[in-house]
């Protein structure tokens, strides 16, 4: 049986540009699946698909297990979406603008009322909830547009870079939300640059690069692809480099790199912590001084950076969204 979302072949093409090129995706009941990938990819438009805002030139979808393509204004009955760029009524105060979704679901004004102001202070919005948001924030204005996606508790959500321009502390706070929410059984779908950030929150991990989906699995098994654990040393003497570098292949797994104005050394290995004690003898042993040494194990960042090649990009982009969160 297919899970709450549910994509199969997906194609969309803007003119030249195939933003998606066929893309797969099953996300289980009440589980978070993180969309990653570099700026471009087809994120957006894979959500746009999804949540009927877009019509893909071919493939097939279900949510909450409506046809998309069928029947979009079911689907959009069943699913809750905050975008990429935050969608509120400038004009509006953030208490108005959260009152009038909850009326455009139907809700009677008096539990509108009240669910708005429980989100309000959920988001920490209650002091400003009563002047209009066009004197928001950036920051602020986010959290206004998650909690508008979550004035009813739709089985399905989908969230665009939910956390992008927030402050640290805000952004621990809503992965809470998503948490609570989750373990309610809701089913969500979230893109993200921040790969801490999938590595915390989703189950499943779909890496996506020029439409396409990459790489899947959990955190963990996109890093055992990756490679495993490496030992990294940084020597003292420069002119020790070479001594250390034959030490830390005979103990390793493979290769030694070499980072020589740095002094670092890297290699693989297997046997994590009783390992490095071993390096740290034999280095000792053999009279070499050094400064660092640690065990390290590949973050999702290596993953993504060795999937994707796009390291200048996805620093950027992460450069940029903490610019955003500074200001
Ligand atoms: N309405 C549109 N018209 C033309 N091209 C588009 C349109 N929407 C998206 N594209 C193109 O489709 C590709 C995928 O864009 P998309 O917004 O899905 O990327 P993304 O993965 O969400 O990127 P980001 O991380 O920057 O948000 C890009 O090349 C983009 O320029
Ligand atoms: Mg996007």
């Amino acid at each position: 049986m297919p899970g709450a979302i549910y994509a199969e072949g997906l194609v969309k093409t803007f003119g030249d540009v195939k933003a998606l090129d066929g893309v797969d995706l099953d996300v289980p009941q009440g589980t978070v699946l993180g969309l990653l990938g570099p700026n471009g990819a087809g994120k957006t438009t894979a959500v746009r698909c999804l949540t009927t805002l877009l019509r893909p030139d071919s493939g097939r979808a279900v949510v909450a297990g409506i046809d998309v393509l069928a029947q979009p204004d079911a689907v959009r009955r069943s699913i809750g979406l905050s975008g990429q760029f935050a969608a509120v009524d400038e004009y509006l105060t953030g208490r108005e603008n959260l009152q009038m979704v909850g009326q455009l679901y139907q809700m009677r004004s008096r539990t509108a009322k009240r669910r708005a102001a429980e989100l309000l202070e959920q988001f920490h919005l209650t002091e400003a909830a009563d002047r209009p948001t066009k004197t928001y924030s950036g920051g602020m204005r986010r959290r206004l547009d998650l909690a508008a996606a979550l004035v009813v508790s739709p089985p399905v959500m989908f969230m665009d870079e939910p956390t992008t321009g927030l402050d640290p502390r805000n952004r621990q706070q809503l992965w809470e939300v998503i948490k609570d929410l989750v373990s309610g059984g809701t089913t969500l779908l979230l893109t993200t640059q921040y790969l801490e950030e999938a590595d915390h929150l989703a189950h499943d991990i779909a890496v996506v690069d020029h439409g396409r989906v990459i790489a899947q699995g959990t955190s963990d098994q996109l890093k055992a692809r990756t490679g495993g654990e490496r030992v990294e040393v940084v020597v003292h003497d420069r002119e020790h480099i070479r001594t250390a570098s034959e030490v830390l292949r005979a103990l390793g797994k493979g290769e030694t790199t070499v980072q020589e104005h740095m002094r670092k050394i890297t290699v693989p290995v297997t046997g994590g912590a009783k390992l490095l004690s071993e390096v740290i003898r034999e280095l000792d042993g053999r009279g070499i001084e050094i400064d660092d040494i640690g065990l390290r194990r590949p973050t999702l960042d290596d993953v993504f950076i060795s999937l994707t090649g796009h390291l200048a990009e996805a620093r950027a982009a992460e450069a940029e969204a903490t610019e955003e969160a500074a200001k």
